[in-house]
């Protein structure tokens, strides 16, 4: 008997520890076991409670009276299936006649408080079926991104969304994108995410970083080209653009379009063409982009032009050629001058991580998500890393992507340096590996040590 309460007192010890330390852990060992308990056992009840009830068919109601059986009780939908993920619970609910997905998402805070879940969503399947997501915990105060991911070409897994799903980065169907945030507000981890996840991939990888190449020179040797201030950004992004019109040629010649050419084998971008042949796709990656549209002299105003040009070219023709857009920045309105709407409204992606004010939320969100932009300023400073991500449907979702360090994007980088393509068009821009050698006499002064 001893034994047995000192078994216990070190199970539940060891539950209150793992919840406090490790909530993935114990999700897994204890939570999803108590939660499904939780919620079977309640869920009439609850629902009821939310008000997700429908009063019983009549024919129900003639049926008892005829036959002197007590009034059957309201009905709650039907639950389908009931299904313990990584982080909490999917729930597949068939909705009665009357209901409708609205009055599931409108009652989701209730529900969470019912059952005592941490988070809960909910999203319409199809016609009358609607899945709820409930997770165990805060899924983004320490991301883990799951181990097993589903990875298909040009779609890297970026970040963990609030109900513990995977958000991808999909070249293929948001070909591009923009990524704006306060300063220290985690837009260079989401992009350094993104190399480290594209870097096993058959594709070129292309940077401009104004910030003198401190984020994206490290990483040179999955790089093809690199540019680290806005003169070198011109030549290389009317370099792309050049690329881009030889790879339109090569689709031309490929398209041979007679009348026994199956309308499905006509090509019409990259990914049409057969493997041996197909140009390998390129994501540009533009840190720190109002560097670019900034000017202060006439010849600057000149190069300034140039670039943006040359950056509205490719988001507008780029697609079909394999040339992606992911652009970051702490601000991208047309405060940078002209051309610059125009280029932002080819960026369908949008994501914002932390900003200080409405209209910097609204350059990303007001003309797609509206109400994202409220969830963008609301997000506390000591979460850096955190985002609101959008896309064109109007739809719109809380993530994180996971730290990852300088030093594990360097690593996974070299791993993969042997995929880097040589692309001649940007031969001139290929980074020059090893350690840049010092200028003379560097006018930074050290902070003296102290002892
Ligand atoms: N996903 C994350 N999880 C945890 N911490 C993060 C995350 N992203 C960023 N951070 C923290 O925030 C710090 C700033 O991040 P980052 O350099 O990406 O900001 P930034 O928006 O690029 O800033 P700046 O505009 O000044 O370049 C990082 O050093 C890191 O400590
Ligand atoms: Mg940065």
């Amino acid at each position: 008997m001893n034994w047995l309460a000192v078994v216990l007192l070190l199970v539940v010890a060891a539950a209150v520890v793992l919840r406090w330390r490790r909530p993935a852990w114990y999700w897994m060992s204890f939570g999803v076991t108590l939660a499904v308990v939780r919620v079977l056992f309640r869920y009439a009840s609850v629902m009821d409670a939310c008000g997700l009830t429908v009063p019983p068919p009549r024919w129900r109601l003639t049926l008892a009276r005829l036959t002197n059986r007590p009034v059957p009780r309201p009905r709650a939908p039907r639950v389908l299936r009931v299904r313990p993920t990584r982080t909490g619970l999917a729930l597949k609910l068939k909705l009665r006649p009357g209901q409708d997905a609205f009055d599931v998402a409108a009652s989701c805070d209730r529900l969470r408080h019912s059952f005592a879940m941490y988070g809960v969503t909910s999203r319409e399947l199809r016609s009358g079926v609607v899945e709820v997501r409930m997770t165990g915990y805060d899924v983004l105060k320490r991301v883990q991104m799951p181990a097993k991911t589903d990875t298909r070409p040009m779609r890297v897994p970026v970040a963990l969304r609030e109900d513990g799903a995977v958000h991808y980065r999909d070249y293929r169907a948001v070909p591009h994108a923009l990524t704006i945030g306060a300063t220290e507000s985690g837009k260079s981890v989401y992009q350094r995410n993104l190399v480290a996840g594209l870097a096993p991939m058959n594709v070129a990888l292309v940077g401009i970083d104004c910030k003198q190449g401190v984020e994206l020179f490290p990483l040179a040797r999955r790089f093809s080209a690199l540019a680290d201030n806005p003169d070198t950004a011109a030549d290389l992004l009317d370099a792309l653009v050049s690329y881009m019109e030889d790879v339109y040629q090569l689709i031309r010649a490929e398209q041979r379009i007679t009348s026994d050419v199956p309308d499905a084998e006509i090509a019409s971008d990259i990914w049409d063409l057969p493997a041996g042949l197909r140009p390998v796709p390129v994501v540009v990656m533009v840190d720190e982009v109002a560097e670019l549209a900034l000017f202060a002299t006439k010849a600057e105003e000149k190069r300034r032009d140039q670039i943006i040009t040359a950056l509205a070219r490719l988001a507008q023709l780029g697609r079909a050629a394999g040339i992606y857009l992911e652009v970051c920045g702490q601000r991208f309105g047309s405060e940078l001058g002209k051309g610059i709407t125009m280029l932002r409204a080819q960026l369908t992606g949008r994501t914002a991580h932390r900003v200080n004010d409405e209209s910097s939320a609204n350059m990303a969100f007001a003309d797609i998500a509206p109400d994202a932009v409220l969830a963008a300023i609301q997000i506390p400073t000591d979460m850096p890393g955190v985002a609101i991500t959008g896309d064109a449907t109007g739809g719109w979702a809380r993530i994180r992507a996971p730290h990852t360090s300088l030093r594990q994007a360097v690593n996974t980088c070299n791993r993969y340096a042997d995929l880097t393509p040589d692309l001649p068009a940007l031969a001139p821009f290929r980074p020059v590996l090893g350690i840049p050698a010092p200028k003379d006499a560097p006018a930074v002064e050290s902070i003296p040590a102290t002892v």
